[in-house]
């Protein structure tokens, strides 16, 4: 059994066929999705999608590409809905360097305290983390409580920062471009990721892994991605499906399915 970890299904390239993707991934052993959201709209929806489809759980925050248009107002309707039986936790936030350094204090700031706030409601957190490691790190660091959990979504780092994540108590959600040709930072993050800390993710409709790169995503996908960490790591793909599926219902605390694992 797969769950795909982290997953647009409210991105509008995605909700309208909302169907036909869970029976398609459901034909590959994907079992719950963890929908994210980046803005108040996509998490509204994270959540009513959540309400919707028994095995979708949302995830609600808010993406640093939106901190220079976040209101107090925004801030109050995260922390009210962080209340609803089926969020598990806050994201994706972080900070993302990569098209615009000019808001990188408001960033800075919105991260903190979406940290705080999970903080507060001992929530783990999704982060996204685009050409900006060293700052990522340091505010995690410095902000987190030290028993709270969270995820590296994505992650494309080096094998040496991932163990600095890890030291902050965080997983290491890998996706498509582990699959890809060149690809060798993700593969080594991939060859040395403890089995403990490993998650799966799609991040569709985006980087959609070998065989179907450069189309949309999708979560039924998120096999490729698991064969190809089984191969890297000399291991089979129940395997990796197995520890991920467990790693995710731990993170996330999907006690309805834990009991089904049991
Ligand atoms: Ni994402």
């Amino acid at each position: 059994m797969l769950i795909d970890s982290h997953v647009h299904l409210n991105d509008e390239q995605l909700f309208t066929k909302i169907e036909t993707l869970i029976e398609k991934a459901e034909g590959v052993g994907v079992v719950a999705y963890i929908v994210v959201g980046y803005d108040i709209e996509s998490s509204k929806l994270a959540i009513e999608l959540a309400s919707m489809y028994e095995q979708v759980y949302a995830l609600i925050g808010i993406h640093p590409s939106e901190a220079s248009y976040i209101r107090e107002e925004d801030m109050k309707w995260l922390e009210k809905n962080l209340k609803h039986p089926k969020v598990k936790g806050i994201g994706e936030i972080g900070l993302d360097y990569h098209w615009d350094k000019s808001f990188m204090d408001k960033q800075k700031d919105l991260f903190i305290k979406q940290i705080q706030l999970a903080n507060q409601y001992k929530m783990p957190i999704s982060i996204h983390m685009r050409d900006a490691t060293d700052d990522t790190y340091e505010i995690i660091k410095e902000y987190k409580d030290k028993d709270l959990q969270g995820v590296m979504h994505c992650y494309s780092g080096s094998k040496e920062y991932m163990e600095k994540f890890i030291d902050l108590n965080m997983y290491i959600s890998i996706a498509g471009p582990v699959t890809f040709k060149n690809a060798n930072t993700p593969k080594e993050v991939a060859k040395v990721v403890p089995l403990d800390r490993l998650l799966v993710e799609t991040d569709s409709p985006y980087l959609s892994p070998v065989p179907y790169r450069g189309k949309q995503n999708q979560p039924r996908n998120v096999e490729f991605i698991a064969k190809e960490i089984a191969k890297i790591k000399g291991m089979s793909f129940t395997e990796i499906s197995d520890i991920t599926y467990k790693n995710t219902i731990d993170l996330f605390d999907l006690t309805e399915l834990k009991k089904e694992a049991n």
